[in-house]
């Protein structure tokens, strides 16, 4: 902290300087247009709380806030350093005004936001960004969701290195200087050799690629409105290990605005589990939704909800996820509902030629009375007989022809369909493991354990009759013995017996964090190995698939802003 303060101070005049310098110098062109850029602050909360160390303007703009924009996330991320830093003192409830007046009013467009939902979401995705001088110099330290969540003005991405710069003096080394002897040689494209500094080539690029000003945001910043989400939406949800879950979520409008209340019952397709969830959201820029959602006394930790709303506020599509890391999650869809019935999907959507079974359709708004003959599968499979019917969930029996052409079939239910609900096949010809490359961290003592949920989904090879090729048939996932086996990275290092556990149901639950003294070395219990699936085919074949596991070390700081759906 003493560290810290110090260069603060030393950071403080060159960091609040309004770009450009005041007079003796006339602004250019350039520094003209930057400086009218800045998004005026109509919030007196906003100024009171903000101006005695951010100065305003004549028209209203305050320094180095109104010259960005970014996600609710990266605003409390800003709030929480100026409290934690700079000195800022702020009552919460006002600190919760002035993240939703900054987040909606100097937020990202929806176009903006859905390059970086991945970052709130928290989704452990392999982000490549398109710019790889940027990526190379911005990415080793953090994720590169917290870059492109951001846009700012040239001298705001500048302000912003120079901050990197006087927090952590060992970003120059890891990132932003280059090393070794300047280049004399010309390029192979025999143009003289680029010797600036890393940092000095990105920063023009971030200020083009992440501009302040975009036609995305100064369309959606008119076109912007309170959102009136207040009804019925069909629930759709598929969470990895435990399949598709279906039901119906009701949205509760408050006094405020932009703020709802949530109820939400869904079954787990696979188990028949019913869970009935209550919560309670914010919706900021008129489009991303933060929430938080209980799913009773079992549920100690909850849901957090992060999704975004389009533009027609028919669909709701996000994550909603808990965990130690945030790890376990469901992939959510809400669709708006009205009179017209809604097809979510079936209980098993692989459906065998030559074969007769039940299927559960499940859906919202079913009419009462239906018959077989209001049911469509398509070609080579016909509903012989409904078996029962509620609004919810309608059963029939089907049969598939022997010579039923094997793809996707899109399910109708009295003039609702489903695109794609169901997948004629003839016979299960491979199995893969996702995902292909899982991550657990050791964890139970000092930090939480990071668990990593694996599947085995089930294919058909596709016409070509070749495995991995893009025809392939995604026949959905199947039960399969889960097993895990060496990997030879080091050799004799016995990873396999420390690393932890996986159940039956293809969960990877780690071991306890710190040194073990049975251990060689009193290593760690972390280490590399094979996850791996056998599925024995009804003809007696026995089809193997793995996905390599890396069990690491805990994170030992976590960069979380869990305030935004409060
Ligand atoms: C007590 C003084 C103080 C107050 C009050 C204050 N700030 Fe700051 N702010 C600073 C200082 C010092 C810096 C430069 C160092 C830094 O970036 O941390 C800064 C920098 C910033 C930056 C640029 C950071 C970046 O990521 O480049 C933003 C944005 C910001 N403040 C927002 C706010 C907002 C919003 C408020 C009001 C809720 C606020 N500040 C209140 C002192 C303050
Ligand atoms: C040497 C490690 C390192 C490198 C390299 C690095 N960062 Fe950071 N960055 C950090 C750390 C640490 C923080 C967290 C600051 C905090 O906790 O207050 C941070 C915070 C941020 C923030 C949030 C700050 C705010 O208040 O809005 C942004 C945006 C950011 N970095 C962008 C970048 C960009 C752009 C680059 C490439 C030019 C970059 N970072 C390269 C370490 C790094």
């Amino acid at each position: 902290m003493r560290v810290l303060s110090v260069s603060v101070a030393l950071l403080v005049p060159v960091l609040l300087a309004q770009p450009p310098e005041p007079p003796p110098k006339e602004p250019t062109e350039k520094e003209k247009e930057e400086i009218d850029s800045g998004i005026p602050i109509a919030s007196d909360l906003v100024k009171k709380s903000c101006s005695p160390c951010h100065k305003a303007d004549e028209k209203g703009r305050l320094s180095r806030i109104s010259w960005r924009r970014t996600t609710p996330e990266g605003w409390e991320f800003t709030i929480k350093r100026m409290v934690s830093l700079n000195g800022l003192e702020i009552q919460p409830s006002d600190a919760r005004e002035v993240l939703k007046y900054l987040s909606t009013n100097l937020g990202l467009a929806p176009e903006e936001a859905r390059l970086a939902a991945f970052e709130p979401e928290k989704r452990m995705i392999d982000y490549k960004y398109s710019d790889k001088d940027v990526e190379g110099v911005c990415s080793r330290c953090h994720s590169m969701g917290r870059v492109v969540s951001q846009r700012r003005s040239e001298s705001e991405w500048k302000l912003l290195i120079a901050m990197h710069r006087g927090y952590y003096p060992l970003s120059d080394f890891q990132a932003f200087r280059r090393g070794g002897p300047p280049q004399t040689e010309p390029g192979p494209d025999g143009r003289p050799p680029d010797n600036r500094h890393p940092m000095d080539k990105v920063i023009p690029k971030l200020a083009e690629q992440l501009a302040l000003k975009t036609p995305e945001w100064s369309a959606w910043a008119a076109n912007m409105r309170a959102p009136k989400l207040q009804g019925r939406w069909a629930f759709s949800g598929y969470q990895a290990g435990r399949g598709s879950l279906y039901g119906e979520t009701t949205i509760k409008a408050t006094e405020k605005e932009d703020e709802f209340q949530t109820e939400t019952r869904y079954v787990q397709v696979k188990t028949g589990e019913a869970i009935h969830r209550t919560g309670k959201a914010l919706v900021y820029t008129g489009f991303q939704w933060r929430g938080r959602s209980n799913g009773g006394s079992a549920d100690k930790t909850g849901m957090r909800e992060v999704m975004l709303l389009d533009r027609n506020q028919r669909e709701l599509t996000g994550r909603w996820f808990t965990g130690g890391y945030d790890e376990i999650g469901i992939d959510v869809t809400l669709t708006r509902l009205g009179n017209d019935p809604v097809v979510l999907g079936l209980d098993r959507m692989a459906l065998q030629t030559g074969t007769g079974r039940e299927v559960a359709i499940h859906g919202a708004n079913f009419p009462a009375g239906l018959n077989a003959s209001a049911i469509d599968f398509g070609r080579g499979v016909s509903v012989k007989r409904v078996v029962s019917a509620t609004p919810e969930l309608v059963k029939v029996e089907v049969e598939v022809a022997k010579d039923a052409t094997l793809g996707p079939r899109d399910v109708a239910v009295a003039g609702a369909f489903r695109t794609g609900a169901a997948m004629v096949y003839d016979k299960i010809e491979a199995i893969k493991v996702t995902p292909q490359a899982g991550m657990a961290r050791a964890g139970g003592i000092n930090f939480p354990k990071q668990l990593q949920q694996f599947e085995a989904i089930a294919y058909h090879n596709g016409a070509d009759g070749k495995p991995d090729t893009k025809d392939d048939l995604n026949l959905g996932p199947v039960d399969v013995t889960w097993s895990v086996e060496e990997y030879t990275a080091t050799f004799d290092d016995h990873d396999k017996d420390f690393v932890g556990m996986l159940d039956a149901n293809g969960l990877f639950t780690p071991n306890v964090d710190g040194p073990n003294p049975k251990r060689p070395g009193n290593a760690n219990n972390t280490g590399d190995v094979w996850v791996v699936a056998s599925y024995k085919t009804p003809e007696g074949k026995v089809l193997r698939a793995r996905a390599h596991l890396l069990v690491t070390v805990p994170l030992y700081i976590l960069y979380d802003q869990p305030e935004v759906a409060q």
